[in-house]
């Protein structure tokens, strides 16, 4: 007997031995379709093959794909566990043509798959045909041999397959097993179809046409193929079993649910062990692709599908959580066909953990509300919908789980009741809110959240997705549609575009629709959980209800997943080095730069600084994985990951741990583990390398450090490098010398300035060699007045006193002109001083200069004037006040 893993592979290695690409599964949350919740069939991911729109390197693919049915249009929750064939996760094996082979080869195809390779007796099989497709039939007949009888025409609906109310979909062909005389049902199409006998396992589509909202249906460029074969059934069918929940894989599950809870797989809680099992996997494959439990959107369902499991462990009696211990038996069954699973599984596993201990908290109270409330009511009467909100909004039982309670009572609840509730809890917060006195321009955004439930953002796992348009904002108001230079803002059902918080900066990129629309968004920010995408429509019009692809400036993305993860590195580095009392006071994750602000009471040493860049680079190139995990504020805190102080966190926060092991942290702890929302590289790798650009204060007892990281950072030091090669190309060395020379340079610098004081000392005095210019007599005073050019305004003091030790009796003045500006020095010896003041002539020199003021002592005084033309005049003006002066007709000072 085969087991699930080789029915499989098999399946898989049949279609490549026959010319077919094998394709990885594509992930749970649809990339390329915001109208559906969850891939829920293998067509899914080449929904734009089909239609002409995306190109593939090949025509025949075959895959198994990961299908969820829950909480959308294909609800299948209600019923799992309860039926032989519910799932909420299944696998879909399909083979698919895109312009290739169409009905013959896909019949003949299937056929031979079943009957050789798998050996079914054809004796069993039957199949049915759309009713007017005369072709297939043909082809059933001529490759199968099939009688008349064994071909049944259906007219309805279940014979014409569309993925939805749009897109891709044609006539289909179901071929059925036979489980034999003993079980009671009639074959498709007869009255009692609905019964267990025959069974559909495969379902080929004849892809043929694309429907389009307004009812208009075209065809395909290309006539193609898409066939669906449940794995679970077909492995029931060749495992002789009746029941999917028998075969190998979901049995060695059941099994690990009893032994785990100690309670016989096929006793009274057979239906819990059952519903375990599939939950199990749908939650795990979920996480896997990123979806975490919340309170909006796929997130709820997520919470949905793990509590609906829950509680049936509860039934079974586990005073613990159990489910996440039943996850290393799923990745052994299916680790090695979905590797994402392995790489997963502690998410999963402390996912699964954590939901299960929480809801622990309040399961027996809200079961204990429940029994009281049905305790009161008669015979089947329904539970009053305020009861089931209490236990909705208190307790956190999602309404699907509550009617399951009630199912095994048979009883129905008031959904109407708990609706009405539900309306009026809004209605409060939103007078609550009003009161609040938020800005108004926010209550737009308010009574959208309130309209439009969260944005569901995507780009943790993904940069490029598709949205559904659900508002555009204009000039401050809702409008249904914006056209060509439009500044709006738009709100889409889902985004890769991550708003602007924590700190860090929101995506740009582009909102289109393939040709025909395109939006450059310059900013993404997000309030009440709504993603805002802000821009300009560069081409074509916009209307509320569009679907749009959302694409993220990768290069810009990846800048601030770097400086986001560097700076994770860097808090912690700073405590390391620094002491525990560096705690965050700010931050900003820009594409170019990131800045933090700490609280710290010194200035951060050279060392310090090295130490710090050191540690944070030692962890970059220790490449460990970056791990996030969901969890509580308070969980997380307690396992030692740093928050913000007065910061308002959720319920559930995301724990970004990397940097790999630390002995500081203990066992199993990473070096960094902080609360954050933000977008991080998968690998510390992927940051590069850090630089530290400045350091400094920023107010008492803060200081802010800016570095760069990644891109950045090798932008950063090739700039660097840039300015020293230049500077060495200017001095013509290589650069490596430039210290050396510099200092020499600045030596030499130095010595000649000193040489040129000295010489111009000498020149004015008439030392050095050359004699000095006599003296001129003003009355009985002696006066040398120099008019000089470019002599630094330093150096005229020194330069008078050398005049002064040979003069000895004077005045000596000198005039130095410095581009156009003049300065001057008066000296005046010391047997002078009584009659003459260097601080008055020094005035009157100065006002000749245009000048005012100056000053200094009686023998030695300074000053400047704006125009060094007049530097005669003021020789005059000075000499004028000497003889006044020295003949006693004007006072001195
Ligand atoms: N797309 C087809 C189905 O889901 C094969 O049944």
């Amino acid at each position: 007997m085969s087991t699930t893993k080789e029915i499989r592979s098999s399946f898989l290695d049949y279609f490549a031995k026959n010319g077919h690409e094998k394709v990885e599964s594509s992930p749970l949350v649809p990339r390329n379709d915001p109208t559906l919740l969850f891939t829920n069939a293998g067509m899914v991911q080449f929904k734009n093959v089909f239609t002409g729109q995306e190109k593939r390197p090949y025509n025949r693919a075959v895959t198994t794909q990961k299908c969820v049915r829950a909480g959308g249009k294909h609800n299948d929750l209600e019923n799992v566990g309860y039926t032989a064939r519910h799932h909420t996760f299944f696998e879909m094996l399909g083979n698919f043509s895109f312009g290739d082979y169409f009905k013959d080869r896909a019949i003949e195809l299937a056929w031979n798959l079943l009957t050789r390779e798998f050996g079914l007796p054809k004796d069993k099989l039957l199949v049915t045909v759309y009713h007017d497709d005369d072709e297939a039939a043909g082809h059933w007949k001529k490759i199968a041999g099939l009688p008349d009888e064994k071909i049944i025409r259906i007219a309805t609906s279940d014979n014409f397959w569309s993925m939805g109310d749009t897109g891709p979909c044609g006539p289909c062909s179901e071929i059925f097993f036979d489980h034999g005389e003993g079980i009671p049902g009639g074959p498709p199409g007869s009255a009692d179809e609905d019964g267990d006998r025959f069974i559909e396992i495969w379902n080929l589509v004849f892809m043929q046409f694309e429907q389009f909202a307004e009812g208009r249906r075209e065809n395909l460029p290309r006539p193609s193929i898409d066939t669906g074969m449940g794995l679970e059934r077909i492995t029931a069918v060749l495992q002789g079993k009746h029941d999917n929940y028998d075969i190998d894989l979901m049995r060695h599950i059941i099994e690990a649910s009893a032994e785990v809870s100690g309670v016989d797989p096929d006793g009274e809680f057979k239906v819990s062990h059952r519903v375990i099992a599939d939950h199990l996997r749908s939650s795990s494959f979920l996480v896997a692709d990123g979806v975490l439990p919340s309170n909006e959107g796929r997130g709820y369902v997520l919470r949905r599908i793990m509590r609906r499991a829950m509680r049936h462990a509860h039934m079974l009696g586990a005073k613990d959580p159990m489910v996440y211990k039943l996850v290393p038996t799923l990745v052994d069954e299916m680790g090695d066909a979905f590797p994402e699973l392995k790489r997963a599984q502690s998410l999963i596993t402390e996912t699964l953990k954590l939901e299960e201990s929480r809801f622990k908290e309040t399961l027996d109270r809200g079961l204990k509300l429940l029994g009281d409330a049905t305790g009161k009511l008669g015979g089947n009467d329904p539970l009053p919908g305020d009861v089931a909100f209490k236990l909705y909004d208190t307790y956190g039982f999602p309404l699907d789980l509550t009617k399951d309670i009630l199912r095994g009572q048979n009883r129905d609840l008031d959904e109407a009741g708990f609706d009405a509730a539900m309306k009026k809890q809004k209605e409060a917060a939103r007078a609550a809110w009003s009161g609040s006195g938020e800005a108004a321009t926010d209550a737009l955004w308010f009574d959208l959240h309130e309209k439009l439930g969260a944005t569901e953002f995507l780009g943790y796992q993904t940069e490029v997705a598709e949205g559904k348009v659900q508002a555009i904002i204009k000039d401050g108001e809702e409008v249904e549609k914006a056209a060509q230079g439009d500044e709006v803002k738009v709100v889409l059902n889902q985004t890769s575009f991550y708003g602007e918080s924590g700190g860090q900066e929101g995506d740009h990129g582009m909102l289109k629709i393939q040709d025909g629309f395109a939006m450059v968004v310059k900013d993404t920010q997000k309030k009440q959980d709504l993603y805002i995408h802000v821009g300009q429509i560069a081409k074509g019009e916009l209307t509320v209800g569009d679907v749009v692809e959302t694409h993220v400036d990768h290069r810009r993305r990846s800048r601030l997943r770097a400086h986001h993860s560097a700076t994770h590195l860097l808090h912690e580095a700073l405590r390391q080095t620094l002491g525990p009392h560096v705690t965050q006071k700010g931050s900003l994750v820009a594409e170019d730069r990131l800045r933090f602000d700490f609280s710290h009471q010194k200035p951060v040493t050279e060392a310090e600084l090295a130490e710090i860049e050191r540690a944070v680079n030692d962890r970059i190139r220790l490449n460990a994985d970056v791990e996030v995990q969901l969890s509580t504020p308070e969980e997380a805190i307690k396992a030692g990951a740093m928050a913000l102080f007065g910061e308002k966190y959720g319920d559930e926060v995301r724990v970004v741990s990397m940097g790999g092991p630390d002995a500081h942290k203990g066992a199993g702890r990473n070096y960094s583990t902080e609360l954050c929302g933000g977008t991080h590289v998968g690998r510390t790798g992927d940051i590069g390398f850090l630089k530290i650009v400045s350091e400094g204060g920023l107010a008492a007892g803060v200081r802010r450090i800016e570095a760069v990281a990644g891109e950045a950072a090798l932008d950063y030091v090739n700039a660097r490098e840039k300015l020293l090669s230049e500077a060495a190309a200017t001095l013509k060395i290589a650069p490596q010398e430039l210290g050396n020379r510099l200092h020499g340079l600045l030596e030499e610098r130095k010595k000649l300035e000193r040489e040129l004081a000295d010489t111009r000392k000498k020149l004015v005095s008439g030392g050095g060699g050359g004699a000095a210019e006599a003296p001129e007599q003003v009355g009985d005073v002696a006066l040398m007045a120099r008019l000089l050019s470019d002599v630094p305004p330093k150096d005229l003091k020194p330069m008078a006193d050398e005049i002064k030790k040979q003069l000895k009796s004077g005045v000596i003045v000198l005039i130095s002109s410095n581009e156009g500006k003049a300065s001057i020095v008066v000296s005046v010896t010391e047997d002078l001083t009584g009659r003459i003041s260097a601080v008055d002539l020094v005035r009157a020199g100065s006002e000749a200069l245009g000048g005012k003021g100056g000053g200094g002592r009686p023998d030695m005084a300074q000053a400047g004037g704006p125009d060094a033309s007049k530097g005669e005049d003021a020789v005059t003006a000075i000499k004028g006040l000497i003889a006044k002066q020295a003949s006693g007709e004007v006072a001195a000072g």
